[in-house]
């Protein structure tokens, strides 16, 4: 049998899938990640809209996965509880970052920003899209607070089904959209021998700053 610590410990990935220098990139940083998000769709990623999103409590920072569901225009939104732990900490503190992991292009990409609650029009819009037992769910679960059992959580379901039975189920007002506006970005592409390309963007004014990074 493998001995998991000895695995972690030995386990060596090369990187060769590519290169990434300060001419390659567009000069719009959301527009070089829809580029890169176009391939990971091209090459069939798994799970390439999972995104972590870290963000910081009482100076605690936490960080969860979360599914990117739409970008434009350095927006970035995804879908949620605001009472959750994610929701509360975004209430204190708007600043956050995204983090993409794409292995099978070797490539992360690094993204920063100021977070605001996506309009009612957008989370309604998306809320009414997804299937009914999400919807429900999204009435049945005070996500991140405690659980006396997982037969709460199911009799609470149970009940909401009944509830809502032949009827149109409406957005929660506590669950909603988030939009992370960028204004800093890093695009990695993984390389030999650990000497990776990091092409970073920082906002200034209305241009880019495009510059490198040691790996
Ligand atoms: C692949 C994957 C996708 C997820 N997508 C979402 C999502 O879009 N929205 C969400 O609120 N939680 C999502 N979750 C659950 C979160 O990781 C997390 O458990 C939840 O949001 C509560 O986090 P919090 O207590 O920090 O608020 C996802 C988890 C995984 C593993």
């Amino acid at each position: 049998m493998i001995d998991h610590n000895e695995y972690i410990d030995k386990v060596r990935a090369d990187f060769t899938k590519g290169t990434l220098g300060e001419t390659d990139v567009l000069a719009d940083p959301s527009e070089q990640f829809e580029a890169w998000l176009k391939q990971a769709v091209e090459s069939e990623v798994p799970e390439l809209q999972a995104m972590n999103l870290a963000t910081v409590y009482d100076n605690r920072p936490s960080s969860r996965i979360v599914y990117l569901r739409k970008i434009h225009n350095h927006k970035f939104w995804w879908y949620g509880n605001y009472d959750s732990k994610k929701g509360q900490s975004l209430e204190q503190n708007p600043n956050a970052s995204l983090n993409f992991f794409w292995p099978e292009l070797q490539r992360q990409v690094r993204i920063e920003g100021v977070v605001k609650k996506a309009t009612d029009d957008n989370s309604d819009n998306y809320f009414n899209s997804r299937p009914l037992e999400s919807k429900l769910g999204a009435w049945a679960s005070a996500q991140s607070y405690r659980l006396t059992s997982r037969k709460e959580l199911e009799d609470k379901l149970e009940q909401l089904h009944k509830q809502f039975e032949g009827k149109e189920i409406p957005r929660p007002p506590h669950w909603g959209g988030w939009v992370l506006k960028a204004n800093y970005y890093e695009f990695w592409q993984g390389r030999p021998s650990r000497l990776h390309d990091r092409i970073c963007y920082e906002q200034q004014g209305e241009t880019w700053n495009i510059f490198r990074l040691a790996p």
